[in-house]
């Protein structure tokens, strides 16, 4: 377990930036966390640390998004929209878990019965001001 306590956006966006460094081909994250808790931010610091260029926006509406041009493609799906295990069966989850890259799954316990196993999971939680504590399943 790696837990952190983050005193700043940058902060976490580093968190994430070092959590790449780490990761291959295939691995899971499995975000879990309120509203503003960091969880994207801590998925622009995966694709910093994974050397992707482009700018990391949040997939609320589109679900998913795909980012190449770095040491591994990363996907990045966000389920706070998401009402049944069945929409997310069809936006190709599976197809994504098995794929090249590494997928980060925002709101993850939203459908943790379709979370594979071996997913690494990484919980946020807003403390007093601007820190939050991140528990680090790695
Ligand atoms: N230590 C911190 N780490 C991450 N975000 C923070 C931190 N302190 C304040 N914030 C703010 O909290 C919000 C986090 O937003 P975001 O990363 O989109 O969260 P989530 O994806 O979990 O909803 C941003 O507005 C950010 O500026
Ligand atoms: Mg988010």
């Amino acid at each position: 377990m790696a837990s952190i306590i983050s005193h700043s956006p940058q902060e976490t966006f580093d968190f994430g930036a070092k959590i790449a460094t780490q990761l291959r081909q295939g691995d899971v994250l499995a975000l879990a966390g309120d509203l503003g808790a960091g969880k994207t931010h801590f998925v622009k610091g995966l694709a910093r640390g994974l050397g992707i260029e482009n700018e990391v926006t949040s997939p609320t509406f589109t679900l998913i998004h795909e980012y190449r041009g770095g040491r591994l493609p990363l996907y990045h799906i966000d389920c706070y929209r998401l009402e049944s295990t069945q929409e997310l069966a069809e936006i190709g989850l599976d197809e994504y878990l098995g794929a090249d890259g590494v997928t980060a799954i925002e709101w993850a316990d939203k459908f943790a019965e379709l979370i594979p196993d071996d997913a690494k999971w990484i919980r946020f939680f807003a403390r007093e001001n601007d820190t939050r504590e991140i528990e680090a399943a790695l």
